[in-house]
């Protein structure tokens, strides 16, 4: 038995990041609801994202999810808060995992005592990266069973905020509902992330960066599956629940590597092998029958090399979206080797 959700207005956090602003874009073409989006514009968070949007259905407000006075504002304004603001890079809480308690720990805390205090519906986007990882030669794949185990910065922030979820819902009767789901591609990735920042590279003329062995395995989801995926389970979903989402795209850094240079013209041992990332996490495996069977969710995006070509052809159209950010980018990463 599912629940059904009919929202007319939606509080999307984190809407002009990557994931986040797929859905908006997803939801305005696909629904008749009305997106408020709350976004604080770190480095990662871009206003030309949702750029061109009708304006009386989305709604930009610049501020921070820990601000409870704002919340108090825009909470009961909606029927339901969608929750994707987060640091969001494993690189990043290396570095400095501070802003990843601040974000993803206290922001989430404070959107759910918001939606306590107003009886709104919340859903909270995270990661199959809780999970820890897995060998590269176990059959196994992710499921919602799976004990917790996470291994970063980032994710133990994430985990932390899922189980903030569970005991606010349990404890206070929160209306919540939790999606984990494994690595996204397509547009307006930042160019911080694996797939975008190869892509990047070689069309300034810098050779790829390969971590490690680049045999870790992530499975990869084009970003307007999760989009729809996140739609179901809003709207569908059981209250209580955790549905992983994933298309079954699991594949190697090596492989996406090697693919990223077919597609662009170049050699394919045209990279460098630069220092691992510490406490890399080996394989990401999502099995998501419940969300299919359950809910009925299937992805469309089912053609890894389609995508990626889309997704680099993005790239070489819009220049003026990622290269005012490149070289930043590049010199935050050559400081530590990588
Ligand atoms: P992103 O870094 O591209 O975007 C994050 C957005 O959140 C930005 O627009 C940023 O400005 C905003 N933000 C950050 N701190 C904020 C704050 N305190 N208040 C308001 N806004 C704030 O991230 P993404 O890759 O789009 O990921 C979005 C969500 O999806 C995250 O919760 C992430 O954990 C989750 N997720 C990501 C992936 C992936 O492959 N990228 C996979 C599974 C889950
Ligand atoms: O699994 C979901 C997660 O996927 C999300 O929760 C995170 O928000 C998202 O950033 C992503 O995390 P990863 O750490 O897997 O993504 P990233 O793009 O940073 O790296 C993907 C893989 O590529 C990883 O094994 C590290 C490797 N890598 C990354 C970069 C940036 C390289 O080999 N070279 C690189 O230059």
């Amino acid at each position: 038995m599912t629940d059904s959700f009919n929202p007319r207005s939606l509080l999307v956090t984190g809407g002009c990041g990557f994931i986040g602003s797929s859905f908006v874009h997803w939801v305005v073409s696909n629904t008749d609801c009305n997106v408020i989006v709350l976004d604080k514009l770190t480095y990662a968070g871009n206003p030309k994202n949702i750029e061109g949007l009708p304006t009386d259905r989305v709604e930009l407000v610049v501020g921070d999810i820990c601000d409870t006075k704002l919340l108090d504002r825009l909470v009961p304004q909606v029927d339901a808060v969608v929750h994707y603001a987060a640091e969001s890079h494993n690189d990043n809480s290396i570095a400095n995992p501070e802003p990843f308690l601040k974000t993803n720990v206290e922001g989430t805390y404070r959107l759910l005592e918001a939606c306590r205090k107003y009886d709104k519906r919340f859903h909270h986007v995270s990661t199959d990266e809780v999970y820890g990882d897995l060998a590269l030669d176990d059959p196994a794949k992710f499921t919602e069973e799976t004990p917790y185990h996470p291994s970063s910065p980032y994710s133990s922030t994430k985990a932390a905020s899922d189980l903030l979820v569970r005991a606010w819902h349990r404890t206070f009767g929160v209306k919540a509902t939790i999606s984990n789901c494994s690595n996204n591609y397509g547009p307006y990735q930042h160019v911080e992330k694996f797939i975008p920042r190869q892509i990047t590279n070689i069309l300034c003329g810098i050779k790829p960066k390969l971590y490690g062995d680049g045999l870790n395995v992530r499975d990869w989801i084009h970003t307007e599956d999760h989009s729809s995926a996140v739609w179901t389970i809003l709207t569908k979903g059981r209250i209580g629940e955790t549905y992983l989402i994933g298309a079954n795209g699991e594949k190697n850094n090596l492989e996406v590597l090697h693919s990223i240079l077919e597609a662009m013209g170049k050699s394919q041992d045209d990279f460098d092998w630069v220092k691992d990332r510490p406490g890399h996490d080996r394989r990401y495996a999502i099995d998501s029958t419940k969300l299919m069977t359950e809910l009925g969710w299937q992805p469309k995006h089912t053609d890894f090399a389609q995508g990626l070509a889309d997704t680099i052809q993005w790239y070489r159209d819009n220049e003026d979206w990622w290269r005012p950010v490149k070289e930043a980018t590049e010199i935050k990463y050559a400081k530590n080797g990588q």
